[in-house]
Order: C-alpha cells, then structure tokens, then sequence
C-alpha cells in the first residue's frame, strides 16, 4: 500500500469466486482478459484489492490454480483479515476492533445446538469467522434463532448466507463491507483516497460492499438470488450500480467501461496491436504486448510472417542483450532465430502467457526500468520468472516509440522450469 505516496487514480475491491475467478472457465478467458487490461494501465497508480470469504489456506490454494493477479491488499475470512503487499502483513488494528463483544467459544457452543448446520473444514474456522453450511430452506429460520440466541449471551454477530449454501458468524463490525469502510477511513486520515473504488461481487457476503458511501459497484450477470434480491430491496435506485449483462471479469471490464472509469479495452480483446496505439507512453502496455504476442505466436494465432520478426528486431537496440533464465546470453539475432523456430509449437495446446505486477520507474530522461512477473502455463504446468527490462523512450522515430535495451529473467524458486530449451522469452 505504501507503494503509492498519493491518491490512487482507481481502487477495484474484488470478490473472487465466481467474480472475479469464473470456476466454469477452464480456459480463465476472462481472467486473463482483466489481467492483461490491468497491468497494460492500471497497476503503477491504481490498487488492486482481493475480497474474499475465504481463508489464507484457500486463498493460496486459489492462487496455485488459477492464473491470479498479485493484489496490492488482500482481504479474507469475509473481511475479518486485511494483509498488506505481497508478504501479505496483516493489520493489527483491524485485529483489535473485531474483538469487541466477540468470542468464538460461545459462538461455537450456541450454534452447536442447531442440528441443522455441519461446520466447514477447519482451515475455514478463523479468530473472528465461525462458518457452516446449511440448506436454502432452513436459513432463515436458523439465522433468526441463533442471533436471538448468540444476543442472550452478550455477543453483537452479524451473520451472512452467500452461495446458497454458506453461512458465517462474524463480530458486528466485520464483513466485507466494514472492511472497506475501514480502509476508506485509513486512506482519509492519510489524505489519499483513492479517486474511484468499484466493488465486484456475485453472493450473500458481497452484498455489503455495494452499501458504502461513493463507489461504483457491479453485480456480475452470474451473481446470485440473494446478492439480487439484497439490491432490489435496498439499492435499486442507486445509479452507481449496475448489474452486468457479461459474467465474472469480464462484467468487472463492461463496469469499467459503463461508468467510464478508465481504458477498458484489454490488450487480449484486441487482434492487431498496431490499431490500439494509446495516447501516451504505456510502458506496461508495451510489456502486455509483447507477451501476447508470444502467446499467439507459439499458439499458431496469427499467420506466420517474417515482418513481425524484423518488426521485433527494429524495435530492440541492435546491442540488446536477453539474459535468459537459464543464465544464457542472448543477442538479439539469437532470439528472433529462437522466435522463428518455436512459431506454432503451442499449436492446440492450452498455453498461455501472462505478466503480473509490471511496475515501471522512469530512471533517466526517457529511460524506464521495469520489473514484473512473467508466467507461463502448459496443461496442468506453471513457471514464472522475474523480469527486469529496460526501455528507452528517447528515438521517437522508432516505429512504437520505444526501444528494448535489456531483458534480464531469473527463475522463481517455485516455479523453475525443468527444461530450459522450451522458454523461448
Ligand atoms: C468461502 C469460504 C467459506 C465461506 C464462504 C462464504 O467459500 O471458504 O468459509 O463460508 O466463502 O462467505
Ligand atoms: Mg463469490
């Protein structure tokens, strides 16, 4: 969060499941799509924040298997945890509040007497988040028995019913929506809320999220009964509200289009690069770019031509060195040769290329330094690397603006690549 010293342009506040994340999609299309808008113009002055109920241990898990963006806050256990950058520090302070009039023992014994509720896996069972799974007819009943209940014993819960299926006994003041009341109150005192926040969600626990003062906020086509009847009774003439007609991220992309709340054209939805040159210098749309582009090279997308190679060459100092991950130096004959030989050998396959986390610093007059994550899925296979390149901006009468200068990629720990020859960039 500190990365930003000023109000960030956009803040997108995100459920995952079925939001953000379509489980139906083995392809993640409309991930994909997002991530690629997101990183071509978002990242450097805009935060990303995950809202999800799930615990750190599902949260990770997701991101194993999906092709997840890296956010600037994450927000689990149904906003009851808030965690800070990608070493995921938690806030203390939130931690505090949510102690008021709670205690997870009397919720555990008082909701042990309710037959009808089977307790989640116990990696779902957090300090402040009491979860179970109970059946669409029965909730209402339930719920209004144990709040009665759980108040007799001195406690103020809030207690949510999402997906049609999951309840979550939470203190009062938790939920995804307090959640983001509280950080809107941090960035106040600090004098840098952000200009915009949208709000993404599908379910139950979303449904908060869309009651904060000021944001923009979509319901995704898929969302479910109870998000939509939640916003018949108590939103509908809220104009900053709108229900997608597209599903997952994609809707989250239409939202940023309706309410004009930036570019919303993905670098993915757009065939040849050349027709979307943007206004100024984007250097992590150039990045987005060229990543594509490999993927639609190697994946046989786009017709064989030696043009795009020389284009590549006229757009690389002819002193530009690729370091690849396997520590090999590569000029830049050397990796138009490699290009040329891999065309089409991902052809059918699900083989797909995505960055996260391209943050430029400009380091010089027209000379920028960009550090990012690259990753590769093959099947069921996923490495990634770290990339640092450096761009120049200064030849203006280079085709795109820029020149490659340097590429350097490292191996991430976790993700190496046990055949080196099959990572052509
Ligand atoms: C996630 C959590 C679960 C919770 C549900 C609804 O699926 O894993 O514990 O009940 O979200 O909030
Ligand atoms: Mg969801």
């Amino acid at each position: 969060m500190d990365r930003l010293k000023s109000s960030a342009r956009f803040m997108i506040v995100s459920d995952l499941d079925h939001t953000m994340v379509d489980h139906h999609d083995p392809e993640n299309l409309s991930l994909l799509r997002f991530n690629a808008l997101w990183e071509a113009y978002y990242r450097p002055d805009s935060l990303l924040v995950f809202s999800t109920g799930r615990s750190p241990t599902l949260y990770k898990q997701l991101r194993k298997e999906k092709p997840m963006l890296t956010p600037d806050i994450t927000i689990m256990s149904v906003g009851t945890e808030i965690t800070y950058g990608n070493s995921m520090v938690p806030d203390e302070g939130w931690v505090e509040y949510l102690n008021n009039k709670w205690d997870k023992s009397i919720v555990i014994e008082e909701t042990s007497k309710f037959p009808e509720l089977t307790l989640q896996a116990e990696t779902e069972i957090r300090p402040h988040k009491v979860s179970f799974y109970v059946q669409k007819d029965k909730a209402p009943e339930v719920m209004k028995a144990l709040s009665e209940s759980l108040e007799k014993r001195g406690l103020d819960v809030k207690i949510i019913y999402s997906g049609g299926m999951d309840l979550d006994i939470l203190p009062q003041g938790a939920g995804k929506g307090q959640a983001l009341a509280y950080l809107h109150k941090k960035f106040t005192s600090e004098g840098r809320l952000p200009q915009n926040t949208l709000v993404c969600g599908d379910s139950g626990n979303d449904a908060e999220l869309f009651s904060i003062p000021d944001v923009y906020g979509v319901m995704v086509s898929n969302a479910q009964e109870e998000l939509l009847k939640w916003h018949a009774e108590n939103a509908k003439d809220n104009p900053k509200i709108i229900h997608a007609t597209e599903s997952c991220a994609a809707g989250i992309i239409q939202a940023i289009g309706h309410f004009n709340l930036g570019p919303s054209s993905s670098p993915r939805d757009v065939m040849d690069s050349s027709d979307a040159m943007p206004e100024k210098f984007e250097p992590g749309h150039e990045i987005v770019k060229f990543f594509l582009f490999l993927e639609r090279w190697r994946r046989a997308e786009m017709e064989f031509s030696e043009l795009y190679l020389a284009g590549l060459k006229a757009l690389s100092l002819p002193s530009c060195v690729f370091v690849h991950p396997s520590g090999a130096e590569q000029s830049v004959l050397d990796c138009t040769n490699e290009l040329r030989r891999s065309y089409g050998d991902k052809q059918g396959k699900q083989y797909r290329v995505w960055v996260d986390q391209v943050l430029p610093t400009e380091i010089g007059s027209n000379i920028w330094l960009l550090k990012f994550t690259k990753w590769e899925l093959l099947g069921e296979q996923r490495r990634g690397c770290v990339v640092t390149v450096l761009l120049s901006s200064k030849d203006l009468s280079a085709p795109e603006g820029f020149t490659w200068v340097h590429m350097h990629q490292t191996w991430l720990d976790e993700a190496r690549a046990k055949d080196h020859t099959d990572w052509v960039c």
